[in-house]
């Protein structure tokens, strides 16, 4: 079977595609899944290009999706020929979050899903939404979870809200989605004008341009009447965050997802303690929401959003696509 590796010193470059063993046959509580599809995160280009570090030789990419083609001994929840999707973290099920690192997840901490067939957990995967393909499965793992449990799970969404998206990547586009699914209405920005039609075209009420409007937090507060946004989908970092807290309303709600910016830099506190403003970071999320957002997904007939896919032997040509941040959604490798 095929499979992609990262090697040391890591980078684009360093991505190999390969011949490796098949997997064999699943153990107890394990599930044989052929692999159709991987969506790519900023969080894998990170592993692959060694901003990450991780093992010599790790197979990457955090998102998997495909069809069971066998089942372990006392495995009742899927059956051979289920279309299924991996977790971000295959040991976290259900409940408050347990781990805050990278050390289970697959393409990171272990070996992920850039292969064509894997043996694992059957705790590791969920249901696919029903009459998506692999590639619109597979971006739910990590981007679609992170806006999901962001907006819903800690944000507790609510119809007339107002939720401010930064940027047209994977999970800000999801935000979009979901926030206009449930009823809210939401102001985005991206850096290009072309894409802010696209943002409007997906049902976004307001756009702003990010680099011709600098102070877009001011603009945001223009835009709901001096109240400003009730969620912020902060995916920038230190760069974004005081634009984010001008923004966000008192009492609101801001998710530290992101570092596009920087890991690390000043926040103006006093701003943010006069506001009132609940700052809650987040590691995507768990089996049990995973599930949530599925049943959420196919009550609501909601698509994700595809910029373009590559095949498995195109995997650093993915990466360089995703670096060039041409992208609007998603991007997928189909195989
Ligand atoms: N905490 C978590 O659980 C979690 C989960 C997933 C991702 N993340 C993090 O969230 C961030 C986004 O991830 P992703 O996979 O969605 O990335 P992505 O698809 O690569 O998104 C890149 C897009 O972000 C926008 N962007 C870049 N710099 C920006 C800035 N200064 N201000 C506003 N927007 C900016 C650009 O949009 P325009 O071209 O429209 O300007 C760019 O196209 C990353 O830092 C990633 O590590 C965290």
């Amino acid at each position: 079977m095929k499979l992609a590796t990262v090697s040391h010193p890591f980078g684009l470059d360093q991505l190999t595609v390969t011949e490796g063993k098949d997997p064999g046959a699943p153990g107890p509580d394990e599930i044989l899944v052929r692999i159709h599809a991987n969506s790519l995160n900023y969080h894998d280009y990170a592993v692959v290009v060694g901003a990450l570090p991780t093992a010599d030789n790790r197979i990457p990419m955090a998102d998997g999706a495909g069809v069971v083609e066998a089942v372990g001994e006392g495995v009742s929840e899927f059956a051979v020929g289920d279309h299924v999707v991996s977790t971000f973290f295959p040991h976290w099920l259900d409940g408050p979050a347990p781990i805050d690192n990278f050390s289970t997840t697959p393409g990171d901490g272990v070996d992920g899903y850039a292969r064509e067939r894997v043996v694992g957990p059957a705790q590791g995967f969920t249901h696919a939404p029903k009459g998506y393909s692999h590639a619109e499965a597979a971006t739910l793992t990590t981007a679609g979870l992170t806006a999901w449990r962001a907006l819903v799970v800690n944000g507790n969404l609510k119809a007339g809200d107002t939720v401010l998206t930064l940027g047209t990547g994977g999970v800000s586009i999801f935000a979009v989605q979901f926030a206009k699914m449930m009823g809210a209405r939401v102001i985005a920005t991206s850096s290009s004008d072309a894409k802010l039609e696209r943002l409007k075209a997906l049902g976004a009420d307001d756009t702003i341009n990010y680099k011709t409007t600098p102070a877009w937090g001011q603009r945001v507060l223009e835009l709901t009447g001096g109240q400003g946004a009730d969620h912020v989908i902060e995916v920038g970092g230190p760069g974004t965050l005081p634009e984010s807290i001008d923004a966000v309303r008192i009492g609101g709600h801001i998710s530290l997802i992101g570092i596009l910016t920087g890991v690390a830099g000043d926040v103006p506190t006093l701003k943010l303690l006069a506001r009132q403003a609940r700052l809650q970071g987040l590691i995507v999320g768990s089996r049990a929401q995973q599930q949530e957002m599925i049943r959420a997904i196919e009550a609501n007939d909601m698509r994700p959003v595809i910029d373009r896919s590559f095949s498995l032997d195109e995997i650093a040509d993915a990466f360089r696509y995703e670096e060039s941040g041409t992208h609007f959604g998603k991007i997928c490798l189909e195989f």
